[in-house]
C-alpha cells in the first residue's frame, strides 16, 4: 500500500511516498529557512505564500517515475501548525482526492514526529528493531515538548508537557541571545562542539512532574550573556547541556513509572546528535532515534502515519478542515 503524505504545518515544503508505513520511495522537502532566516524566525504570511509556490512542484517531484493509479491513499497534516500554511496542503489534498477519487486521511503532525521511526531509526545496540507498545514518545521540536504513552498505533496518552517554551523554542531564542541567527537549534550544536559546558544554569526539575519548563534556563542566559561574562562557544555547550540534563532524566524516569518496552525520541531537537546520545549512552530502557533528516519536518513521517490510519478506516472527508490548535493524547 503506498500512500502520498503532504506536509505544509509550518516553514517546510514537503510530499513523500511511503510503502507499507516504513519503505520510503521518495522523500522531497522544500525548506524555507534562508527567506525566514532574516526575520530571525518564521513570519505565517511569508510561509503560506511559499507553500502556494512550492507545493505543485514539490509533488511533482514526489511522484516522479509514479502515476496516481500506484497511489492508495493521500495523507495531509491538518494539525497542529500555522492557519495559512496548514490551509494550502490540506486544500490541495483534498482536490487531489476528489479528482483521483483516493481515500484521504487528515493527519496530527505530532503523532506524525513519532511516526518517523517506522521510517528508519537507530538505537544503542546499532540494530533496527521493531517498536514495542506501550512505548514511552518524546516529541521535541519547535512548537511541542510532549511525553505521551503510545499504547497501541494511534492510541496516546498525553503525561507532561512544556509549561512554557518548547525544547527547540528555547534552542532559538537562546540562539538569538547568543547571536548566532536562526534557526538556533543546529547552530547552538554547531558552537557548543567548540566550548566546554562549565557554566552553571538552571535546571527546572518541577517536583518530580512529568511536564517541563525551558524559560527558566534561557532567561538565566540572557543575564550572563548582558553581564558579558561568557564565551558565545561556553554558554551554547552549558545551554544545550542544561537541556539535555532535564529532558534525558525526565523521560527515563517517565520510562520507568510508565513500564515503556522503549522510549521512541522524535521532533526538530532530537535531531541533535549530542541530545540523542546522552538518551542512547544513559537509558535502561531501548531508546529509538530517526536520523536527523527525519526528526525535522518531512511528509515520509506523515504518509507513514497516514499508512496506520487508514488501515485503521480513519478517513478525513471533502469537509476536512485545518486545526492549528490540534493537541494529541
Ligand atoms: O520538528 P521541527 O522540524 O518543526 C516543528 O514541528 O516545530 O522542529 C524544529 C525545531 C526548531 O526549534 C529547531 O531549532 C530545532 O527543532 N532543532 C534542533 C536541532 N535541529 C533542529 N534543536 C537542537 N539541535 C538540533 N540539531
Ligand atoms: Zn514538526
Amino acid at each position: 500500500m503506498k500512500i502520498l503524505g503532504i506536509e505544509t504545518s509550518c516553514d517546510e515544503t514537503a510530499a513523500a511516498i511511503v510503502e507499507n508505513g516504513s519503505r520510503i520511495i521518495s522523500n522531497v522537502v522544500a525548506s524555507q529557512i534562508d527567506i525566514h532566516a532574516r526575520y530571525g524566525g518564521v513570519v505565517p504570511e511569508v510561509a503560506s505564500r511559499q507553500h502556494l509556490l512550492t507545493i505543485i512542484p514539490v509533488i511533482r517531484e514526489a511522484m516522479t517515475g509514479w502515476d496516481w493509479h500506484d497511489i492508495d491513499g493521500i495523507a495531509i497534516t491538518h494539525g497542529p501548525g500555522l492557519a495559512g500554511s496548514l490551509l494550502v496542503g490540506v486544500n490541495l489534498a483534498k482536490a487531489i482526492a476528489l479528482a483521483t477519487g483516493l481515500p484521504l486521511a487528515g493527519i496530527n503532525h505530532l503523532e506524525a514526529h513519532v511516526y518517523a521511526n517506522w521510517l528508519e531509526h537507530f538505537s544503542a545496540s546499532g540494530q533496527e528493531s521493531e517498536v514495542k507498545f506501550p512505548c514511552l514518545c518524546l516529541i521535541v521540536s519547535g512548537g511541542h515538548s510532549d511525553l505521551l504513552l503510545m499504547e497501541g498505533h494511534g492510541r496516546f496518552r498525553a503525561l507532561g508537557r512544556t509549561r512554557d517554551d518548547a525544547a527547540g523554542e528555547a534552542f532559538d531564542k537562546a540562539a538569538r541571545i547568543l547571536g548566532l541567527g536562526y534557526p538556533g537549534g543546529p547552530a547552538i550544536e554547531k558552537t557548543a562542539g567548540s566550548g566546554s559546558p562549565c557554566i552553571p544554569l538552571p535546571r527546572a526539575w518541577l517536583n518530580g512532574s512529568n511536564d517541563f519548563s525551558f524559560s527558566g534556563v534561557k532567561t538565566a542566559m540572557w543575564h550572563l550573556v548582558n553581564r558579558g561574562e561568557v564565551s558565545v562557544a561556553d554558554a551554547a555547550a552549558s545551554f544545550q547541556l542544561a537541556v539535555a540534563d532535564v529532558l534525558v532524566a525526565k523521560t527515563i524516569a517517565a520510562a520507568k513509572q510508565s513500564k515503556a518496552e522503549q522510549i521512541l525520541l522524535s521532533g526538530g531537537v532530537a535531531a541533535n546528535r549530542t541530545i540523542a546520545g546522552r538518551f542512547l549512552a544513559e537509558s535502561p530502557v531501548p531508546v529509538l532515534v530517526p536520523p536527523p533528516h527525519l526528526c525535522t519536518d518531512n511528509a515520509a513521517m506523515v504518509a507513514a502515519c497516514g499508512y496506520y490510519n487508514l488501515k485503521a478506516g480513519k478517513t478525513g472527508d471533502y469537509d476536512m478542515d485545518v486545526v492549528p490548535g490540534l493537541g494529541l493524547g
